[in-house]
């Protein structure tokens, strides 16, 4: 069955065009509202021409992202997948402003990122709870930093563990907690601060398969709640198609944007719903190219920078 419901766009690369012919141009994509309805891009964030490159031990420079452009739009859920080291946290932390590009932009409500706002945060698979403090006053921590009035920290401190049902544990201190409770304080912690977007470095990995299920119910649940804008990083192809109105597809290194795949399944969805499954094997097969690529690279060369003549990056 040809599936309708995810059709990639792919875009040229230039060193290495894939099907010419299939590619389509760079540049702002229209999406379907939840509700059905049609409407123009306007972008929440916007990456435009994005390159990165870091400077290896042997002084030569690795290029890490190439030419990455990306528009999402506010209250879209974006996943982006893509082997080891291609650069998916490297993007992360560059919308988060924890890290500055080497060329191009990063917008966000058109206005370029020059460092950290509490209008975006980023959440780690190692999701930095303080051990010393209590559940509530965990949650109450990000936004005690924001300068959230006492009162209005309490009564947020509430709604959002509510909403995360840890509201039972307020009290609890972390080590009390199970891996999935944890993960939660920490979507609770992220929420209460109240960004306009959240950036989420595979924050489930690490869980066991039954509390993923439930954090990835919570977390659409949330999503649709609060209208926010997330941006997913994944290995997990299925779980990208299960979350996410789009996923993209980034190459091996140097990270540039293969493929979207916009995934138009209708929602609540499950990691077993066949068309989840089979949608995610469209992107697998893609995704496993790129995974052979970096093995081979490791395999043949060691793990070889991305040097441009010159030594330019
Ligand atoms: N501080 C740094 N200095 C030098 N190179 C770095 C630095 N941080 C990341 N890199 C390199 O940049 C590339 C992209 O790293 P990044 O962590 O963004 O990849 P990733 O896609 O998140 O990988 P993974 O899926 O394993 O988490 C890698 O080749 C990595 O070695
Ligand atoms: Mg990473």
């Amino acid at each position: 069955m040809s599936n309708a419901q995810v059709v990639p766009r792919r875009y040229p690369i230039p060193a290495e065009p894939r099907v010419p012919g299939r590619a389509v141009k760079l540049g702002p994509v229209s999406v379907e509202h939840p509700d059905g309805a049609a409407s123009t891009l306007v972008s929440k964030v916007g990456l435009s021409e994005i390159c990165l490159s870091y400077r290896a031990q042997s002084g030569e420079r690795l290029l890490a992202l190439d030419h990455i452009n990306l528009q999402v739009r506010a209250g879209e859920f974006v996943c982006i997948v893509g082997p080891s080291g291609c650069g998916k946290s490297t993007l992360l932390h560059l919308i988060a402003g924890l890290q500055a590009q080497t060329s191009g932009q990063v917008l966000v409500d058109g206005h370029p990122v020059q460092g950290p706002g509490t209008d975006r945060i980023l959440i780690f698979q190692e999701h930095g709870l303080f051990p010393w403090l209590t559940v509530a006053e965990n949650v109450e921590f990000g936004m005690k930093m924001k300068g959230v009035p006492r009162a209005d920290r309490r009564e947020r401190t509430s709604h959002y563990l509510r909403l995360v049902h840890l509201a039972k544990f307020e009290k609890s201190y972390i080590h009390q907690l199970s891996g999935g409770m944890k993960q939660r304080v920490a979507i609770a912690r992220a929420l209460a601060t109240e960004p306009d977007v959240l950036l989420m470095d595979e924050p489930f990995a690490a869980l066991d398969a039954q509390t993923r299920d439930l954090l990835h119910d919570e977390l659409e649940r949330i999503w649709r709640d609060t209208g926010r804008t997330i941006i997913f990083v994944t290995h997990n192809v299925r779980e990208a198609v299960r979350l996410g109105d789009r996923v993209v597809l980034l190459t091996f290194r140097p990270g540039r944007v293969k493929s979207e795949f916009p995934v138009q399944l209708p929602r609540p969805r499950s990691l077993e719903d066949p068309e989840v499954a089979l949608a995610a094997r469209e992107v697998l097969d893609e995704l496993r190219e790129e995974i052979n690529r970096s093995l081979e690279a490791e395999y043949n060369e060691g793990v070889k920078p991305h040097i441009k003549p010159g030594g330019q990056a």
